[in-house]
């Protein structure tokens, strides 16, 4: 069955809300969740059939957007999903200054796909992760796309 991709809204947060919580150890609220989009945050999803893989959530701050969340369901990983969902939300956001994001220092893997997109790691935020269950404190690789830089441009 066909991946569909679209913008999401307070619709989708029941499914946004239960895969969250299968992905990250540091999982929002629903109630975090709901309000972030109250207030404006961006969502894009990916369905296939009723089935949410994957979503992406951002928030613009000045010339800014951060970055807030991306997960994809870890059974149907490497087939582009993440490409594409960061795809629209890097074309939404073509004006903006730059597009920021903090991952994890162990998170081989996100690093990785990030630089495929063209982020590049610019500094370390020391214990910028809390402990959380078996995890302990761990630093953040803050990662940053500029638009309009040269070389970005088509
Ligand atoms: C990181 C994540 C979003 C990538 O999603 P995905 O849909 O599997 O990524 P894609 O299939 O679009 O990957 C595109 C390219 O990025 C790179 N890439 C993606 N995942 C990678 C990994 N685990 N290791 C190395 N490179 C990777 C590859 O170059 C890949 O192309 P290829 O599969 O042809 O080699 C997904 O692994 C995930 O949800 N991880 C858990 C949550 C998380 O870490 N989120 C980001 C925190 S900020």
């Amino acid at each position: 069955m066909a991946f569909n991709y679209r913008e999401g809204n307070i619709d989708d947060i029941e499914a946004v809300f239960a895969l969250n919580r299968q992905v990250f150890d540091e999982a929002w609220s629903k109630d975090v969740m709901l309000q972030s989009l109250q207030v404006g945050y961006d969502l894009f999803v990916c369905y296939q059939g009723e089935d949410l893989l994957a979503y992406v959530l951002s928030q613009d701050i000045l010339f800014e957007t951060q970055i807030m969340q991306l997960a994809v369901r870890a059974d149907v990983r490497r087939q582009g999903i993440a490409q594409q969902l960061m795809g629209m939300l890097m074309q939404a956001k073509h004006d903006m200054d730059a597009l920021v994001l903090e991952v994890r220092v162990s998170n081989i893997g996100a690093k990785a796909f990030y630089q495929t997109l063209g982020y590049d790691p610019v500094a370390i935020r020391p214990n910028y992760y809390a402990k959380t269950g078996s995890k302990p404190r761990e630093d953040a690789v803050l990662m940053i796309y500029k638009p309009n830089s040269i070389g970005n441009h088509d």
